[in-house]
């Protein structure tokens, strides 16, 4: 599947007029394409109780499953500057849960695969029974 970069980070920078975040003044943009070939977006949204803030991240997982599921191909993530940001470490596993095989990133250091951003990721597998 082709993977158009600029599409993705001006969906996520649009995506970041969306955020709610009136703690941290520091609004996240995020823009995944899923293997049904869908460009779907997140932006973070805080909460008063500030350690109840979701991340961008988090919106976009909602919506991949709300605009019918599949597996993110390849994601991208912004400030309010449009430049790369990584995702956090919760939201690398947030993402590895969701993956299609050899998802890549656009990172603050190049193109990266998520076994790269996660490297010996604990993930479904380590749920099922070992004999
Ligand atoms: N944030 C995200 O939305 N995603 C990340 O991967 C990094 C951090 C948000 C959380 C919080 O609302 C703000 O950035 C500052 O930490």
């Amino acid at each position: 599947m082709d993977i158009n970069w600029a599409e993705l980070k001006t969906a996520a920078i649009k995506a970041l007029e969306n955020s709610y975040a009136p703690y941290s003044k520091f609004p996240v943009g995020v823009a995944a394409l899923t293997d049904r070939g869908d460009v779907i977006t997140g932006a973070n949204v805080e909460n008063a109780s500030y350690g109840l803030g979701l991340c961008a991240e988090c919106s976009l997982v909602s919506e991949l499953f709300r605009t019918g599921g599949g597996k993110l191909v390849a994601f991208a993530c912004v400030d309010k500057h449009g430049n790369e940001l990584m995702p956090c470490g919760r939201c690398r596993q947030l993402l590895y849960e969701h993956r299609a095989p050899g998802m890549l990133l656009s990172t603050v250091s190049g193109i990266k695969t998520i076994d790269e951003v996660l490297p010996d990721a604990f993930g479904p597998d380590d749920l099922l029974e070992r004999n």
